[in-house]
């Protein structure tokens, strides 16, 4: 495993009274190495302070972690690894390929095959006609690409990003998504945070959802496939009506429209159960489609089963030392 994180609390000070509040109450997941796990939550669920625990760059108040099978403030395991902040900032003096080229140097580059490297990460981000402009003339999807670049450098095993789409254009979040996917297809771990569903659904192997300080739910690659085609959507018409109330009877949902009816059911057996009743029939398959599940109604509904649950049973107390 390349990442662990095992009931991981954390309570920040703040207001006037410095009344401590829990923001992380046991934070629990675990990454592969070939993962592309997406960290899913709300703004201020906690993501970003889980991320710069997991890098050392915040101390946990409880709970355990490990990196590459090491603790947490191992500094050994950080040149495996390759980070890029929320809000990064640069030199702003620098141009793109002096900034580049610095950072390549921290990283053990040398002469011709640092300026190669840098060359061909400035050509991957798309910053190839930008590479002589100066860091505060760039746009913030410009330096958020040059950021990327940067984790890029030292080709790491593990990717931490956050919120990588954050702030970027349509052409800049594909760029960021086939980047992932790419980083994913060579065997590399990404780990990155998004309150952006959308972004997440297309690219990760796996995904958690953080919400009220815990990882409420982890969906694996199998889970996120099969609410990919979760359930099929067949529009028939031209069925007797007796027909259509024995069906009715095997269908998940049935809604009656003008001339037609539409049925959901499950895939597999049940949709080939309906269309041979129906062609039997004598009846007319007007059209058949997979229904998805995004990861946003999961999202969703996780939410609302939570708060369901919150509904039932009081809170727990919130106290210092992050009691649950
Ligand atoms: N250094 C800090 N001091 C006080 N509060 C903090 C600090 N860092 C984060 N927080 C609070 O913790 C909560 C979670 O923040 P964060 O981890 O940035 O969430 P996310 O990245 O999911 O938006 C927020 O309420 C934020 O205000
Ligand atoms: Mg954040």
């Amino acid at each position: 495993m390349v990442v662990r994180l095992d009931n991981i609390r954390k309570a920040f000070a703040s207001g006037f009274l410095m009344k401590r509040k829990a923001v992380l109450r046991g934070v629990s997941l675990g990454i592969h190495a070939g993962d592309a796990y997406a960290l899913l939550g709300a703004n201020g669920a906690g993501k970003s302070t889980t991320l710069r625990i997991l890098l050392g760059l915040t101390r946990a108040d409880a709970g355990e972690g490990r990196l590459f099978g090491r603790p947490l403030d191992d500094r050994v395991v950080h040149a495996r690894l390759g980070y890029l902040p929320e809000n990064p900032s640069f030199h702003e003096q620098l141009t793109a390929r002096e900034f580049l080229s610095y950072c390549g140097k921290l990283v053990g580059l040398r002469s011709a095959a640092l300026s190669r490297r840098v060359d061909e990460l400035l050509e991957r981000v798309r910053l190839e006609d930008a590479r002589n402009i100066r860091l505060r003339k760039m746009s913030k999807g410009m330096l958020q690409r040059l950021g990327l670049a940067q984790v890029l450098l030292a080709d790491p095993e593990l990717l931490v990003l956050d919120e990588p789409m954050s702030g970027l254009d349509p052409p800049g979040r594909k760029l960021v998504r086939d980047l992932i996917v790419e980083q994913r297809d060579a065997g590399k771990t990404v780990l990155f945070s998004t309150h952006i569903l959308s972004d997440a659904e297309v690219v990760c192997t796996r995904a958690g959802i953080l919400r009220g300080g815990l990882v409420v739910r982890e969906l694996s690659l199998e889970e996120l496939g099969r609410l990919q085609s979760e359930s099929v959507e067949v529009e028939v018409s031209g069925l007797p009506d007796a027909l259509v109330r024995q069906l009715q009877t095997r269908a998940r949902s049935v809604i009656h429209a003008a001339g037609s009816v539409l049925f959901t059911v499950a895939p597999g057996r049940e949709v080939r159960d309906l269309l041979q009743s129906t062609l039997a029939a004598g009846g007319n398959v007007e059209s058949i489609v997979p229904r998805r599940v995004s990861l946003e109604e999961v999202y969703l509904d996780t939410t609302r089963r939570e708060v369901e649950a919150h509904d039932t049973r009081p809170l727990a107390p919130v106290g210092s030392g992050g009691a649950r």
